[in-house]
C-alpha cells in the first residue's frame, strides 16, 4: 500500500533531535508560558493523586474541581501581575474587567476535565489573547505530554521548538476529523449524531478527543486535518484559534461563519478541506 501521509509526519519525528526554527521570544509569550508552567505543575501533582483516588467510592469530582480552581488562581495571579490593566474570562470564576479595555485574556485552567478526572492523560491548560477583538497570541499545554504549543499573530506557531504547519492532505477519504459532544443536557444531540454521520461516511476516520483546545492544537501541527464542535466558550478555543491560523490553516464557525469566538463553535482544518467540511455540516442539517 502506498504511504498515505505525504507531508510531515514522518520527518517530525526524525527532526525532533535537531533544533529547528527557535521558539517564539517576545515579553508576551515569556509571560503566557510561565503562568501557563506555573499552573501546571500543580496539576500534574493533582493529577497524579486522581488516579489513586478513582478507587474512592466518593469519587474524585470534589477534588478535580479544586485543582481546576487552584490552577486558575495561579494562572490569573500571574497574568493580573504580568499585565495589570488586562481583563480576564476566566472558566472558573468568571469576568475580572481590566483597566485596559482593548486587552482581555481567556482563560481555561483545566480543558478536558472529563479525561482529568478518569484518568486519561489527555487534558490542557489554555490561554488565549484577545486585542480589541481579534486573538493576538495563544498558549496549550499538555502537561502529559509535555507538549506546549504557543503562536503570536504574524511569528506562527511551535510544538516545543518546532514550527507547525497543518496537514497538507487534500482528499476528505484520507482525513482525520476530531469533533466534540455537548455535556449530557446540553447542546443538541441529534444535530451532532446528524453531523458525526454526515463526516463518517466520508471521512477516513473520526475522533473524539475530549479537549477542544488540543482538538485546534492538533490540527495545527497536522495530526488531525479537520475539527468541529459547538456549544463551546471563549477559553476553550482562543488560544487554538491563533495557533491554526499561524499553522497556514482556516478557523470559521461551524456554520462557516467569520467570528468563532462569538459564535461559540468552530470548524478548523486545512485550506483544502476546511470548506468541504463546512459543506458537509451545513448538507447534514438542511
Ligand atoms: P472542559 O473540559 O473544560 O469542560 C469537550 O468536547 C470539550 O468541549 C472540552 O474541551 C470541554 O471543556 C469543552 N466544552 C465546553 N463546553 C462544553 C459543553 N457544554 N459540553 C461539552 N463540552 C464542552
Ligand atoms: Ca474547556
Amino acid at each position: 500500500m502506498l504511504w498515505p501521509y505525504p507531508h510531515r509526519i514522518v520527518p517530525t519525528f526524525f527532526e525532533s533531535t535537531r533544533t529547528l526554527q527557535a521558539m517564539i521570544s517576545s515579553p508576551l509569550m515569556t509571560v503566557m508560558v510561565d503562568a501557563v508552567r506555573k499552573a501546571a505543575r500543580g496539576l500534574k501533582r493533582d493529577y497524579g493523586e486522581i488516579e489513586n483516588l478513582q478507587v474512592s467510592r466518593k469519587g474524585p469530582g470534589n477534588f478535580v474541581s479544586a485543582a481546576d480552581r487552584k490552577a486558575e488562581e495561579v494562572l490569573r495571579d500571574a497574568l493580573m501581575k504580568a499585565r495589570p490593566g488586562y481583563g480576564l474570562v476566566l472558566e472558573e470564576s468568571g469576568i475580572v474587567e481590566g483597566a485596559d479595555k482593548s486587552h482581555t485574556w481567556h482563560v481555561d485552567p483545566l480543558d478536558g476535565t472529563t479525561n482529568f478526572l478518569h484518568g486519561i492523560p489527555h487534558f490542557a491548560i489554555s490561554v488565549g489573547l484577545e486585542r480589541e477583538g481579534q486573538i493576538v497570541a495563544g498558549v496549550i499545554y499538555d502537561p502529559a505530554k509535555d507538549e506546549l504549543f504557543v503562536a503570536e499573530r504574524g511569528k506562527g506557531a511551535y510544538l516545543n521548538n518546532r514550527r507547525l504547519r497543518v496537514s497538507g492532505r487534500v482528499d476528505m477519504a484520507d482525513a482525520l476529523v476530531a469533533y466534540g459532544s455537548p455535556y449530557l443536557g446540553r447542546g443538541d444531540h441529534p444535530k451532532l449524531l446528524r453531523e458525526v454521520a454526515a463526516v463518517m461516511a466520508v471521512s477516513g476516520g473520526i475522533r473524539r478527543f475530549g479537549s477542544a483546545a488540543l482538538d485546534l492544537a492538533y490540527v495545527a501541527c497536522g495530526r488531525s486535518d479537520l475539527y468541529w464542535e459547538r456549544d463551546l466558550q471563549t477559553w476553550d478555543i482562543a488560544a487554538g484559534i491563533i495557533l491554526v491560523r499561524e499553522a497556514g490553516g482556516f478557523v470559521s464557525s461551524a456554520d462557516g461563519g467569520a467570528e468563532p469566538l462569538a459564535a461559540r463553535s468552530v470548524a478548523a482544518g486545512n485550506e483544502h478541506l476546511h470548506g468541504d467540511l463546512v459543506k458537509l455540516l451545513r448538507r447534514a442539517n438542511a
